[in-house]
C-alpha cells in the first residue's frame, strides 16, 4: 500500500543528536484530507488541515503550560518521524453498527527543545477519510519526569467563519443546556462535541477520544475563529498531573461534506483502544421501565414517608407491567437510604446497600426473577464520589448477588461541586469533567465489570468512545434528557433533538429516557410537552442507546396501545445505521437494521417546522419484499398545538428503491418498521 507522505524521513529510535526533519504532510486514505505537522521558524509545533485543497484548520499551534516548569511552546525542532497505516475492521459487541472500519494513515513527529536540557514531546496524528485525530505523547526522558499541566495550548484555528451549534462549558449545569446556534466567531467557551458548518456545506465537529486520567477539553474562542483547548479545572492547581511516560486523549476533528457523514463517522471509536474486558455477552441490550417519571412529576418521592415511590408493592406493580409487555428491566430509584433531606451536591447520607423499611430488595428481585424481569440498580451519589467509592465494592457485590446486571448512577451536583477524597480523608471539590472524576468513572466501570454489571451514569463525564475499551459502559446522560419535559423551564424545545443528533449524540449513546406518551409535564397545569406522540416513538431510533427506557407511567403507556406496540417491537441493538436525511438543528431521519433480524427501522424528527420528507429505500435487500408499518403524525397532529396525540398506523408493501413520502407535524416525527414479507 502506498503511504502518501510528502517528505518521509524515518528515524527509528529517538536520538537526541538527530538532525532536524523536514515538514511532514499526511493524507487520508482517499487523499482528500491532508494534514501538515511541523515546527515553525520560532520552533513552535503546529498543524493545519485541508480537505480537497480547501483550508479547514489554518496553522494552529500546539503546546503546554505547566505550573512548575517552562512552557512547552517554542524553540522545538523535529528530531524523529515515524509513519504507519491501518485498514482493519473490528466488531462491536453491541452498538449502532456491528462492524467498524478503521482505515487511516499515521504520522508521529517527535519535537525536541533546542537547549542543554532538552525536553521531548511526540505528536501522533491519524488521518481518516472522515477526519483527523492527534494526541501528545510524553516519552520517558531525563529532563522531564512529571507534567503538572496548567493548560493545554492546542489551537483549532478555523480557516473561515461557520455556523456553530454548541453549549457553554464551565457553567453550573454541566452539559444540560439547550444548544445555541451562532456564528463560530460568536462562540464563547464550549463543550465538545461542538459542530460547525461552513458556507459550502462542509461539516466539522471537534471532540476528543479516550479521555483517560486527564481533564476534559473545552474549546475557548480566543479571537475571531481561533479556538484553543481549555482543560476542566482542578482544586489542586494543575489541571492534570501525570508522570512520564504518558499520553493525552486524542483531539478529534470529524470532517464531512454533509451532515449524514458527520453522524456516520466512527472517528472517536477508532481512536480508542480495543475491548479490554473480553467477552461481555453478559450484557444484553434491552428496554426498561421504572419508578422514575412519577417522581419527576412529583406524584411520589425519592424520600421516605407517605409519598415514597420505591415500595415493594409499587415495584411489583411495575414488574407485572414489564412482564406483561416484555420489558427486561425495571429501574427503581429511591429504594436505598439517603434521600431524605438535601442530597443534591451533598450525598453524605447515601447508603448503597441499605433499603428503606418499605422496600424489600430481596423480595423484589425474587419476584422479578420469577417473572423474567430484572431490577435495574440505581446509585445516586449527589455528586459525592468519596462516599460512593467507599461503598463501591459492596454496592456492586450486592447487585451482582441479586442478579442485577445494569446500574444507573447519578452525580447531581453543580459543576465544580463533586465531593472527592482529598487524599487525607477530608473532602475536596472537583469538576464533573476534571482529571480526578475521569479517574473515578473508570474506577466504577472497572469494579462494575468485575461484577458483570453495565453502567449508565447521569450527570456523567462526557462520552469519548471508551465503550470500545470498556463495553460495560453502555450509556449515559450528559445532555438535557426527557426529565426536562417534566419540570424544565423551558422544556426541551423542538430543535433540541434535531440538534443533539449532530452534537452530543456524535459522542455516543444517550439515556434520554423517551416514551412520555401523556405529553404532559408536572403540576396542576400539566404543561404541554412540545411533541407529538409519533415523535416520542421516533426517539427510539433517532437517539441511539443499547438501553432504552419507556419513561412514562405504566397507566399512560397502556393508554396508547398502538404506540406501545412500537416500543415493544423496536430493537435496542443494531447491525448498521444510515442517515437518510437531515440538517443540523432542523430535522433528522435515521435508518437502522436490527442486529437480531433482517428488519429495518426508520425514525424521523423535525423542529418547530412541519416537514415533508421523501425517502428512497435503496438500502433494502433487492431480493425481498417488505411490509412497512408506519407510525406517523395524524392530519390534525401538531406538536405545538392542541392535538398532539393524533397518530396514524398504516401498512404497505415496499421493495428496494421504493419511496416513502412522510409528513411530520410541528415538533413531530414518525417511525417505520420494515419486515420481510412472510416473516
Ligand atoms: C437526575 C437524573 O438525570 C434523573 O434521571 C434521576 O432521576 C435523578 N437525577 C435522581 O437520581
Ligand atoms: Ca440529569
Amino acid at each position: 500500500m502506498r503511504i502518501p507522505f510528502g517528505t518521509l524521513a524515518y528515524i527509528g529510535a529517538l536520538a537526541s543528536f538527530a538532525a532536524p526533519v523536514a515538514a511532514e504532510t499526511v493524507t487520508s486514505p482517499d487523499g482528500r484530507i491532508s494534514v501538515e505537522l511541523d515546527a515553525d521558524g520560532e520552533g513552535i509545533p503546529f498543524y493545519s488541515v485541508t480537505r480537497d485543497g480547501k483550508p479547514i484548520i489554518a496553522k494552529s499551534n500546539l503546546g503546554f503550560n505547566f505550573i512548575d516548569a517552562d512552557p512547552m511552546r517554542r524553540n522545538f525542532a523535529v528530531v524523529a518521524s515515524t509513519t504507519a497505516s491501518a485498514d482493519d475492521t473490528w466488531e462491536q459487541p453491541w452498538g449502532e453498527s456491528r462492524f467498524v472500519r478503521d482505515h487511516h494513515n499515521e504520522l508521529a513527529l517527535t519535537f525536541e527543545e533546542k537547549d542543554d536540557t532538552p525536553r521531548q514531546i511526540t505528536v501522533r496524528l491519524r488521518v481518516f477519510d472522515d477526519g483527523v485525530g492527534f494526541r501528545y505523547e510524553f516519552p520517558e526522558q531525563d529532563h522531564f519526569k512529571t507534567a503538572n499541566i496548567a493548560e493545554e495550548l492546542t489551537e483549532f484555528n478555523l480557516a473561515e467563519d461557520a455556523t456553530a451549534w454548541w453549549i457553554q462549558a464551565g457553567d453550573w449545569n454541566r452539559y444540560e443546556y439547550l444548544y445555541t446556534e451562532t456564528p463560530a466567531s460568536a462562540v464563547s467557551t464550549a463543550h465538545t462535541p461542538i459542530t460547525m458548518r461552513f458556507a459550502d456545506g462542509t461539516h466539522v465537529s471537534f471532540h476528543e477520544a479516550a479521555l483517560v486520567d486527564y481533564s476534559g477539553m473545552w474549546l475557548r474562542r480566543m479571537q475571531g475563529t481561533n479556538f484553543r483547548a481549555q482543560l476542566a479545572p482542578s482544586p489542586r492547581g494543575p489541571k492534570v498531573v501525570r508522570d512520564t511516560p504518558f499520553h493525552t486523549p486524542w483531539r478529534s476533528i470529524r470532517i464531512s461534506g454533509d451532515a449524514a457523514g458527520l453522524y456516520e463517522s466512527n472517528l472517536e471509536l477508532n481512536l480508542n483502544e480495543p475491548n479490554r474486558l473480553g467477552d461481555v455477552s453478559w450484557f444484553t441490550p434491552h428496554k426498561y421501565i421504572g419508578i422514575w417519571w412519577e417522581m419527576h412529576l412529583d406524584d411520589s418521592s425519592w424520600a421516605s414517608g407517605e409519598k415514597h415511590g420505591a415500595t415493594t408493592e409499587n415495584a411489583k406493580k411495575y414488574i407485572d407491567f414489564a412482564a406483561e409487555h416484555g420489558f427486561r428491566g425495571v429501574l427503581i430509584e429511591g429504594w436505598n437510604k439517603g434521600w431524605d433531606g438535601n442530597w443534591f451536591g451533598n450525598g453524605r447520607e447515601f447508603s448503597f446497600t441499605e433499603a428503606y423499611p418499605d422496600f424489600d430488595i430481596e423480595e423484589v428481585t425474587r419476584y422479578g426473577a420469577e417473572k423474567g424481569v430484572r431490577l435495574i440498580g440505581h446509585h445516586e451519589t449527589g455528586g459525592n464520589i468519596k462516599v460512593y467509592e467507599e461503598q463501591l465494592e459492596e454496592a456492586m457485590a450486592l447487585y451482582e448477588r441479586l442478579g442485577v446486571d445494569a446500574v444507573k448512577s447519578g452525580y447531581v451536583a453543580d459543576a465544580g461541586g463533586i465531593i472527592a477524597d482529598d487524599g487525607k480523608g477530608g473532602e475536596t471539590f472537583i469538576w464533573h469533567d476534571g482529571q480526578e472524576n475521569a479517574r473515578h468513572h473508570l474506577k466504577v466501570v472497572e469494579v462494575a465489570a468485575r461484577h458483570r454489571i453495565a453502567v449508565n451514569p447521569h450527570e456523567p463525564i462526557k462520552d469519548t468512545g471508551l465503550r470500545r475499551t470498556y463495553p460495560n459502559w453502555v450509556s449515559r446522560e450528559g445532555a438535557r434528557g426527557a426529565e426536562y419535559d417534566a419540570w424544565g423551564s423551558p422544556k426541551n424545545q423542538p430543535d433540541h433533538v434535531p440538534t443533539m443528533v449532530w452534537t452530543r449524540l456524535l459522542s455516543g449513546p444517550m439515556d434520554y429516557t423517551p416514551g412520555v406518551f401523556s405529553l404532559e409535564g408536572r403540576g396542576a397545569e400539566k404543561a404541554d410537552i412540545p411533541s407529538t406522540l409519533a415523535r416520542q416513538l421516533a426517539f427510539y431510533v433517532v437517539i441511539y442507546s443499547p438501553i432504552q427506557m419507556a419513561a412514562d407511567l405504566p397507566e399512560n403507556l397502556a393508554k396508547y396501545p398502538a404506540a406501545l406496540d412500537f416500543v415493544k417491537a423496536v430493537p435496542a441493538d443494531w447491525d448498521q445505521t444510515h442517515v437518510l436525511a437531515g440538517s443540523v438543528g432542523e430535522y433528522a431521519v435515521i435508518a437502522r437494521q436490527d442486529r437480531g433480524s433482517d428488519a429495518w427501522y426508520i425514525g424521523g424528527v423535525t423542529d418547530e417546522n412541519a416537514r415533508d420528507v421523501s425517502l428512497t429505500l435503496d438500502f433494502l435487500d433487492p431480493d425481498a419484499e417488505y411490509v412497512a408499518k408506519i407510525w406517523a403524525d395524524g392530519a390534525s397532529a401538531d406538536g405545538l398545538g392542541e392535538d398532539r396525540h393524533a397518530m396514524t398506523v398504516t401498512t404497505r408493501k415496499l421493495r428496494k428503491g421504493g419511496t416513502l413520502d412522510l409528513h411530520m407535524a410541528r415538533a413531530g416525527g414518525f417511525t417505520v418498521q420494515l419486515v420481510r414479507s412472510g416473516e
